[in-house]
């Protein structure tokens, strides 16, 4: 099945056939692929649970205001936003850009490229992230704002 078929033929399942089991390797198969999601920065600021406790389902098809499909599940996976993972992916992607640069940019631009990455994830992401109580947010919204005032 091509990505055109697969889009095609997809839909909402409301209520799922207890009686047919899923695939654990399946199910770890697909959220690998959703792992590859892209990201603004490359941040991957989430995370997921895959869900298999009975009693821990029965909890968020609460959550889910009972909803059929909730309810009938045998496995939900929770996805969830990590903004406060922020210092640890910048430097996780730091690394990653760091091996990248290495490998494949030819050797007189290396140092520039790092240089620049490391501005990026070193500096500029943790700006960008950190809460400070929520008065960075203010700060951030008003330059944002500032900077829009003189771009066409
Ligand atoms: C962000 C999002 C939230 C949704 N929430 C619900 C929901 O709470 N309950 C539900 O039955 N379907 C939910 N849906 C499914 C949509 O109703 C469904 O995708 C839409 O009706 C089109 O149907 P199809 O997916 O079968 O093509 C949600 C879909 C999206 C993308």
């Amino acid at each position: 099945m091509n990505l055109e078929e697969a889009l095609n033929y997809r839909r909402a399942v409301r209520v799922f056939d207890k009686n047919k089991p899923l695939d654990p390797e399946k199910v770890k198969h697909c959220l690998e692929l959703a792992a590859l999601a892209p990201s603004s920065s490359n941040m991957q600021l989430w995370e997921f649970f895959q869900i298999t406790r009975p009693e821990l389902i029965a909890r968020i098809a609460g959550a889910c205001l009972g909803q059929s499909a909730a309810v009938t599940a045998s496995e939900i996976v929770v996805f969830v936003t990590r903004q406060d993972l922020y210092r640890q992916r910048a430097q996780s992607v730091l690394e990653f850009e760091r091996g990248n640069i290495r490998r494949h940019s030819p050797e007189e631009r290396q140092a520039k490229r790092i240089r620049d990455r490391e501005l990026y994830y070193g500096k500029l992401m943790p700006f960008l992230y950190a809460r400070c109580g929520g008065v960075l947010g203010v700060f951030r919204a008003l330059l944002a704002r500032g900077i829009g005032l003189f771009r066409p």
